[in-house]
């Protein structure tokens, strides 16, 4: 790590928030739904997909876990009254899973239900490692009572994640696969870049393998091109995969994908609550700051 990300990494929890938004705009939607829905439409006229999330995570207060709840209801009745081709992505910790689990579970119950109902899909994104096998363990659950419309995600850092396709195998999985972002300690994640790369393609391989459902999420040029090898090798039709990236991440990759002919679904974020989630953004990658001040 140069000199100048370290200082970014090590810094950025203490720069005032109007000084983060600066460098943060490109990665959220805006502070309302109205945003999300706007750039989403956007979106879907050039033909890419997104998936929305409310921001916010870990909250304290029950209450606070039942309003979230709410605004993911409220973002699935929106995608399907403006008819957009979209979806939900939701953190457990954001639900109250951290304050209790059966509450977690039954709010995010809950939103899946909806999402059955509306004939739509709620993607439940992996937080950090003490949430992993109660995810899994959640997501297995309700793949079984409202199949095709849950997936979850699996990180490609953690040693671990390899035994968990296996696990998960009896069913259709529906996975996206990413690298992971939390920091982990090195007895339970892959630290060397390398390793977790080689063990992107060889669990993204396991996937094909299993006929699951991956949504490939990655801004590595390097494993997009892999992954478009498989795509061919697996003779995958274009609707049994999706290519993911994040909003404001790998403009010029975007295009190449939709110019190669596959679908592409944008991680589209808006709310309050955006500060964290930016911060992460900017420490996993300092050089968006010195891109923003010229100095790359
Ligand atoms: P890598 O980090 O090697 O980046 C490849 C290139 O992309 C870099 O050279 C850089 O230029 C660019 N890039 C990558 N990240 C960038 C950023 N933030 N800003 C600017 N440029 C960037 N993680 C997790 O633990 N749980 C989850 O649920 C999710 N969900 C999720 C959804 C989607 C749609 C995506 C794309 C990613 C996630 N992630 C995630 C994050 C993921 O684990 C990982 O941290 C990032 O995608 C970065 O890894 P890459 O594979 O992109 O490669």
């Amino acid at each position: 790590m140069s000199v100048f990300n370290a200082i970014v990494s090590n810094t950025i929890d203490y720069v005032p928030s109007n000084i983060v938004s600066i460098f943060a705009k490109k990665y959220i939607a805006g502070a309302s739904l109205e945003d999300a829905l706007n750039l989403t439409k956007s979106f879907n006229q050039n033909g890419v997909m997104s998936t929305i999330d409310v921001l916010g995570e870990d909250v304290k207060k029950i209450e606070e876990a039942n309003f979230y709840k709410n605004e993911c209801i409220k973002v699935l009745e929106e995608i399907k009254a403006n008819h957009l081709d979209a979806n939900l992505s939701l953190k457990p910790t954001q639900m109250g899973f951290a304050l209790n689990k059966n509450l977690g579970f039954q709010n995010i119950r809950e939103i899946v239900k909806r999402a059955y109902e509306l004939n739509n899909f709620v993607r439940i994104d992996m937080e950090n490692s003490p949430y992993t096998t109660d995810t899994i363990e959640m997501y297995k659950q309700l793949r079984k009572e409202f199949g095709q419309h849950v997936g979850t995600v699996l990180q490609a850092y953690l040693r671990r994640t390899i035994n968990d396709i296996d696990y998960l195998s009896d069913d259709k999985m529906n996975i996206r696969l990413c690298k992971g972002i939390y920091i982990e300690p090195e007895k339970i994640a892959y630290k060397n870049r390398e390793i977790i790369v080689e063990n992107y393609k060889y669990c993204l391989e396991e996937l094909f393998k299993k006929k699951a459902y991956v949504g490939i999420a990655t801004h590595d040029e390097k494993l997009v091109f892999y992954a478009m090898k498989l795509i061919k090798e697996y003779n995958l039709n274009t609707n049994e995969y999706e290519f993911q990236m994040l909003l404001g991440v790998g403009e010029n990759l975007k295009q190449f994908i939709l110019d190669s002919k596959h679908r592409l679904r944008i991680y589209v974020p808006f709310g309050k609550q955006w500060l964290a989630y930016a911060k992460r953004r900017l420490k996993e990658n300092p050089n968006l700051i010195k891109t923003a001040l010229n100095l790359a």
